[in-house]
């Protein structure tokens, strides 16, 4: 038997040659590891840029069905769809997450009349539509539960009718996937997917998309008594296990980079399709610095991503998925 160490061993010998290191990757990034992060907005024809998320821009539902369009050809499976709602249009019941005209529904209508093949998720909370902010109803400064999965149910439903084949709940209140789980089948949407936010951090690293998706100026307070704190990796087990429970197809971690143990941890305790979302800040830190000229935006875009694959990710959300993939082809 030879000695397994230096000198016999040399691990520079697998590295030595870009065919040889290509050889040997073990993480992958395929434009099919991808759901596409899109913000939509009304009118016709808009393209109106995210300051805070340099070559994202909000898009009205005809540009929609052109990313859609971009996303058959690149080969990315899905789009994860999110409202931008100006305050006139929010209250504090949400009224507007249960109106099959709203934006969301009318953008899930037409993308899926004009490219049927590409799958569609929505995100179920109610953010985008409370005069507050918050994802769940309030009252006295808290916000409630049980009275939020009620709406929520009613939310993921609306959804499911428009077209959406993936349910993705955001809001993080207890309870919410079986109830939604039950809510769908009672309203005939058994094949209706279910991907459960189901590790979801208080993050700073949401701050883009607040201004996204209009709720920057209006959030009060945070988001603490309802997502995870950070400091936390058992109780994102216990999350997990109670969504599978309650009958979600697949799970997600979120946000991505700076939870890819609790990514791996999820992947290897439960062996389910696991799901990371690398959220806007996660984007728009890149880009930042990218614009700098403090590091090469290219290459740190692929390495965080290669890096959810690594950690065990099935699929990642990301805003960039159209740039990822064309820069793998
Ligand atoms: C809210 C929701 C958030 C994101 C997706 N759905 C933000 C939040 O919880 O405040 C974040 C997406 C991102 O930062 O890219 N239900």
């Amino acid at each position: 038997m030879t000695d397994q160490s230096y000198p016999s061993t040399r691990l520079r010998r697998l590295r030595a040659e870009d065919w040889s290191r290509r050889l040997v990757a073990e993480a992958r990034l395929a434009p099919c590891d991808f759901l596409w992060a899109i913000v939509l907005r009304d009118g016709d024809g808009v393209r109106e840029p995210i300051p805070s998320m340099p070559g994202v821009a909000r898009l009205s539902i005809d540009e929609a069905v052109k990313a859609a369009k971009e996303a058959k050809s690149l080969g990315i499976p899905a789009l994860a769809l999110f409202p931008f709602t100006a305050l006139s249009d929010r209250s504090g019941d949400a009224r507007l997450a249960l109106d099959p005209d709203n934006l969301m529904c009318r953008a899930a209508r037409t993308i899926k009349d004009a490219v049927p093949e590409i799958g569609l998720m929505a995100d179920v909370a109610l953010d985008p539509y409370t005069d507050h902010g918050h994802d769940g109803l309030m009252r006295d400064g808290k916000i409630l539960n049980d009275e939020t999965v009620k709406v929520l149910v009613e939310q993921a439903v609306v959804e499911a009718r428009a077209g959406f084949d993936i349910i993705a709940p955001s809001d993080m209140m207890d309870g919410r996937i079986g109830a939604i789980r039950r809510g769908l089948d009672a309203a005939g949407f058994e094949n209706t997917q279910i991907m459960s936010y189901a590790a979801k951090y208080a993050s700073a690293f949401y701050g883009p998309y607040r201004d996204a998706i209009g709720s920057s100026g209006v959030l009060k307070g945070d988001k603490r008594t309802y997502q995870m704190d950070p400091a936390n990796s058992d109780e994102a087990i216990r999350e997990v296990a109670l969504d599978i429970a309650e009958g979600a197809d697949s799970v997600m971690v979120k946000p991505a980079l700076a939870y890819l143990d609790i990514v791996r941890r999820v992947k290897d305790a439960f062996r389910m399709p696991t799901f990371a979302f690398q959220v806007s800040g996660e984007y728009a830190m890149i880009k930042a610095a990218a614009q700098n000229g403090w590091i090469d935006g290219d290459r740190a875009m692929i390495e965080a991503l290669v890096s959810i694959k690594r950690a065990g990710a099935d699929g990642i959300i990301s805003y960039y998925a159209a740039e990822a993939s064309r820069r793998l082809a």
